[in-house]
């Protein structure tokens, strides 16, 4: 496996490789949801590349950003493990060097769910796929559906700058109680971990009344409401029953539909969706 740091040694690193390459971007802190999609990539590529970045433009003054975790030789010694052939490791300087000043912005459906909570956020995760899609110049690039938005943002970004990717989305992977994989879980202490199993638990409530043939999103969205509302330690950020393509809440459900929230339990703020019909 090939380790590097800077954008010289990736461009030459890059031409080593054989096509179709397939891309993973990360900010390390590796779990099983980011193996999952480096599994994906191996099965569909022959050269499979990783970014290990976390992103400062992605994150609001009051987030995370310094004590977001991290353990590069354990995220390293993984991704070997898993076949991987090229892993970028950039400072912030090489990624943004000074003077940087141009970013991508993809319009309202970054403004809405996770953009109306993190303003900035999808500038800052939209900019530094683009920069990356460049860099790494590969053939396919794979997403988990645990981010639901950023995967339409990485979509739609990806077609209006003519990007020639194929963006691969891969489904969410789970702990066996339901709680979506996150590097933010480690935030939880053991009374919130077990809280944290309603996010999950409410999905699944919206789904079980979806198949009975409830068809109101708002139904629904109280549905989702009432249910972190009855867990003492969580407390709901949004809910959404949205169109899945253009994240537009919609009173009746007619097409496919993101089902999602965002809920703060202690220090964590997590996220979680499924896809409806
Ligand atoms: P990060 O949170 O490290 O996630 C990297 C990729 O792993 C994303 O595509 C994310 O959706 C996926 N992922 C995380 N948890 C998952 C799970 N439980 N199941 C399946 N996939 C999962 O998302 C980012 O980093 C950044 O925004 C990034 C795209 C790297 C841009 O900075």
């Amino acid at each position: 496996m090939i380790v590097v740091s800077t954008v010289d040694e990736l461009r030459r690193a890059r031409h080593t490789l054989a096509s179709p390459l397939g891309f993973i971007p990360t900010m390390g802190f590796l779990h099983a949801g980011h193996l999952g999609l480096v599994r994906v990539a191996r099965e569909q590529n022959p050269s499979v590349a990783v970014s290990i970045f976390v992103n400062p433009t992605q994150f609001g003054p009051n987030e995370d950003f310094a004590s977001y975790p991290r353990d590069l030789d354990r995220d390293l010694h993984l991704l070997a493990e898993a076949g991987v052939d090229l892993v970028f490791t950039p400072s912030v300087e090489e990624i943004y060097p000074p003077g940087f000043s141009t970013f991508v912005d993809v319009g309202p459906i970054a403004e809405r769910l996770e953009g109306k909570s993190r303003p900035g956020h999808f500038r800052g995760v939209a900019t530094v796929v683009a920069r990356l899609f460049n860099l790494f110049q590969p053939q396919r690039a794979y997403f988990g559906q645990k981010d639901g938005q950023q995967c339409v943002v990485v979509k739609k970004l990806t077609t209006e700058l003519g990007f020639p990717i194929d963006i691969v989305v891969v489904p969410t992977v789970r702990e066996p109680d339901g709680l979506a994989l996150s590097s933010r879980n480690v935030y939880l202490t053991p009374v919130e971990r077990v809280a944290a199993r309603v996010l999950s638990a409410s999905l699944r409530s919206a789904r079980v009344a979806f198949q009975k043939g409830e068809r109101s999103g708002e139904e629904l969205r109280r549905l989702i409401q009432s249910q972190i509302e009855r867990e003492p330690l969580a407390k709901l950020d949004y809910v959404s029953v949205a169109d899945a393509m253009t994240l537009e809440e919609v009173d009746r459900i007619e097409g496919p539909v993101m089902v999602s929230l965002a809920v703060r339990i202690g220090r964590a703020r997590l996220i979680d969706n499924e896809i409806l019909g």
